[in-house]
């Protein structure tokens, strides 16, 4: 049977879970990193709305680059007798927390550690499987080639008819293109801004902080900048808020977010 919570209600029961998560997430934050690193917990309200758009889950869910398990906190608020696994490349450094994010959460999944192009499942033992903001990471360190390996390794672990939910930042083209040629059919997609609003000290803060985090990806993956330095991005970063500031009076520190859905065509 379906368990699934679906109306205004359980959403502010799911709000009320994501503040109390987030208070234990940021603890040992200042005022201002606590708003920054908050983010992280709910995504601006996005990953409530998703759960209640996405299909529900009725069977063995497979998270892919589930990173400290935020979404999986949502997953099994949302749909609260899931059997949920989350697959990441390494629960090392900042992703070490997911486990215990997951039991501050009081939501139970299943952790594997796993390179989500190639995994340790038999075919078509899932019937949903997610990735919240996973695909960007797997592109930059595994190019756009590891991203069209890891959806279709995904959906090699789905059986027929299951779901398949991914949202990210790329453009509804960028996920056709992603998604063209793969036995799958897209049954929904949409778009949600982060409800994310702040002032000129918060945002100066962010920028210093993202920049160091891009400089610190870049390095983890090996890649060369020739032209980007932690000045160039930082530049870059400050130009968009100055911008956003002037024209809104606030600062949104990511775009939208696009999810599409689709459905396993093939046994
Ligand atoms: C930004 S996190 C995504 C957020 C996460 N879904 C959450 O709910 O908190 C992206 C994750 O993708 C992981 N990742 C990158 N490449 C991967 C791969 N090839 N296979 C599995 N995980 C990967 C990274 O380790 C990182 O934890």
């Amino acid at each position: 049977m379906r368990t699934y919570i679906n109306n205004q209600a359980d959403d502010d029961a799911i709000h009320a879970k994501e503040d109390k998560l987030r208070e234990w997430f940021t603890r040992h934050c200042d005022p201002i990193r606590k708003i920054i690193d908050g983010l992280d917990i709910g995504w601006g309200g996005v990953q409530r709305w998703a759960t209640r758009r996405m299909p529900a889950i009725d069977g063995p869910h497979l998270d892919l680059a589930c990173g400290y398990a935020t979404f999986l906190a949502q997953l099994g608020w949302r749909f609260p007798e899931s059997c949920l696994i989350g697959l990441n490349i390494d629960y090392s450094g900042p992703h070490a927390l997911a486990s215990s994010l997951l039991n501050q959460a009081g939501v139970t999944a299943t952790l594997v550690q796993a390179d989500a192009r190639q995994t340790p499942f038999a075919d078509g033992i899932f019937t949903s499987a997610s990735c919240f903001l996973g695909l960007q990471d797997i592109q930059i360190g595994f190019g756009k080639d590891g991203v069209r390996q890891a959806v279709a390794e995904t959906i090699r672990v789905l059986q027929f008819n299951g779901a398949l939910t991914l949202l990210d930042t790329f453009s509804i083209k960028q996920f056709q293109d992603l998604l063209d040629d793969l036995p799958i059919l897209v049954v929904d997609h949409g778009e949600r801004h982060l409800n994310v609003h702040w002032d000129r000290q918060v945002a100066e803060r962010a920028i210093e902080l993202y920049a160091d985090g891009w400089v610190t990806q870049i390095r983890l993956s090996k890649q060369t900048t020739q032209d980007r330095t932690w000045d160039g991005i930082h530049h870059q970063m400050a130009e968009e808020m100055e911008h956003q500031l002037a024209t809104q009076g606030y600062y949104t520190p990511f775009g939208p977010v696009r999810m599409v859905v689709a459905r396993k065509l093939k046994p």
